[in-house]
This record gives structure tokens, sequence and C-alpha cells, in this order.
């Protein structure tokens, strides 16, 4: 099995908390959070992870209380603003995966610019979960794909997990290798529910944004040290049962 990750996927929980546990406002704590998500990127960047993928903003979020959900906006605006240069000067694509069309137009056209620029970029793939929901992602592919049996392009015999899977947000990366969150909750709370099928989950007490890179090795090192099985025996595994595996991936 590969060492390190190639696909790290991360839900950066506990800013509020963090916020609370100061006196301060929750926004204080998104802020402080923003810099996680440097040190984040940078730490794979170092250690040749090819792609990251960050829930930033969840469906549900859009509930929360609307001057909170106001000041996210301004953050996010101002993250892409402030950050998207440095990113393409260090070889990062950069895309958003989430139900766009539920952001303003400001927001709407500085991700796609975001985007634009660094398409070509290929030291790591940095995917922001932004207004994205795990079920929203499948209800959107089986549109998808509706679509295609209606314009008679595919038949519903054909349909298998490939058709489907094709569909979905980040199809063309490799499936998540290792699932952060921090925070202390454990559970998915709706973000990559397909494509964390045989993701190794690893979780943690620490605040978002008190994050190290410490913590992060930590992470690696167990999923350095775990058997991935897919199903199969861990005698199958230590066999080497490549062709097996192959398919799985
Ligand atoms: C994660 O931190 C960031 C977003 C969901 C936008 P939270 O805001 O959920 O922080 P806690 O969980 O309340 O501490
Ligand atoms: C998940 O965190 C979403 C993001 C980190 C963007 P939440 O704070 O929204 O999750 P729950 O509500 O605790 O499940
Ligand atoms: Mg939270």
């Amino acid at each position: 099995m590969r060492e390190v990750p190639r696909h790290l996927a991360v839900i950066m929980d506990g800013n509020g908390r963090w916020a609370a546990r100061r006196r301060r406002p929750r926004v204080i704590g998104h802020r402080a959070g923003a810099r996680t998500v440097n040190l984040c990127i940078d730490f794979c960047l170092e250690r040749g992870i090819e792609a990251l993928t960050l829930f930033a903003f969840s469906s549900e979020n859009w509930g929360r209380p609307e001057d909170e959900v106001g000041a996210l906006m301004r953050l996010f605006l101002a993250a892409l603003d402030r950050e998207v240069g440095e990113l393409h000067r260090r070889g990062v694509r950069l895309r958003f995966i989430g139900e766009r069309d539920r952001f303003g137009e400001n927001l709407r056209q500085r991700m796609t610019a975001a985007e634009a620029v660094t398409a070509g970029n290929t030291a790591l793939t940095l995917s922001v979960a932004a207004s994205y929901g795990g079920r929203q992602d499948i209800a959107a592919a089986t549109r998808a794909v509706a679509a295609e049996v209606a314009s008679g392009r595919l038949r519903v015999e054909d349909i298998d997990e490939t058709t489907v899977g094709a569909h979905m947000a980040l199809a063309d990366l490799p499936e998540p290798d290792l699932f952060i969150r921090t925070g202390g909750d454990l559970r998915i709370s709706n973000f990559l529910l397909w494509q964390l099928a045989y993701t190794e989950l690893w979780f943690t007490d620490t605040l978002w944004p008190e994050l190290g890179v410490d913590e992060l090795e930590r992470a690696l090192r167990s999923y350095a040290s775990r058997e991935r099985r897919f199903g199969l025996t861990g005698a199958q595994i230590a066999a080497g049962d490549g062709p097996l595996q192959e398919s799985i991936r």
C-alpha cells in the first residue's frame, strides 16, 4: 500500500467552539480557521499529496443565523482575493464542488475565475466543497444519469456504480484515501458520502484553528499503519492480489 495518501479529505470543524472558548464571536473562529487552511495546503505540497478536498460550507450550513452566513460569505470572498495569486504561483489547481448557484453573483464569478486561472496547475488539486452535500451530490448524479436514459444514450440495464460514479463530484480524482475530521464529533455530516466508501477515517478532538503539522503527521502515520482490504481477506492483500485491488480502486 502507498505510505502517503494520494487524496486527503478534511472536515474543518470546531471554529465556533474555538471562538466561544475565548469569549469571542464565532466569526473570529472562522477567521482563525482560514490560517489552518494554508497550513494544510503547505503540508500537502510538502508531502506530495496530490489532492486535498476541504469541507468549507455544507448545504445545511445555509440554515445558520443570517449574520454568520453573511460573515462566512465575506470571508470566502476575501480569501479568494487574497490567496488565489499565491496558490497559482505554487502550482495549485483550485476547484469548487457544490451547489454553486446558491452563491451570489460576485462570489460565483470569483470562483469561476480562480478555477480558470489555476486550471493548468499540477502540484496539488485543491477542491473546496462549498454549499456541498453528499446527498445533493448523489441526487445531481442521479438526474444526470436519468437525463442520459431519457435521451436514449443509456439503457437502464447498463447503469452500474461506474456510470453513477462518473457523474459524482471529484470523479476525475482518485478516491479519498484518508479522511480527517477535527473538532471531536464522530460523524460525516453529509460530506462525500459516495466517495468515502473505502476511505480510512481519522478523527481528532483538536479544534480546526488549533490543528498543527504534528497532528497531520500523526494522521498520516496512522494511515500508513493500516491494512486496506477493500472487502478482500488479509491473506489476499499480503499476496499482492494486484489486479483485483486495482479493479476496486
Ligand atoms: C466549521 O466550524 C466551519 C463551518 C461549518 C463553516 P463550525 O462553525 O461548525 O464550528 P463549531 O462546530 O460550531 O465549533
Ligand atoms: C460540517 O460541520 C461542515 C463543515 C465543516 C463545513 P458542521 O459543524 O456543519 O457539522 P454538524 O452540524 O456538527 O454535523
Ligand atoms: Mg461544527
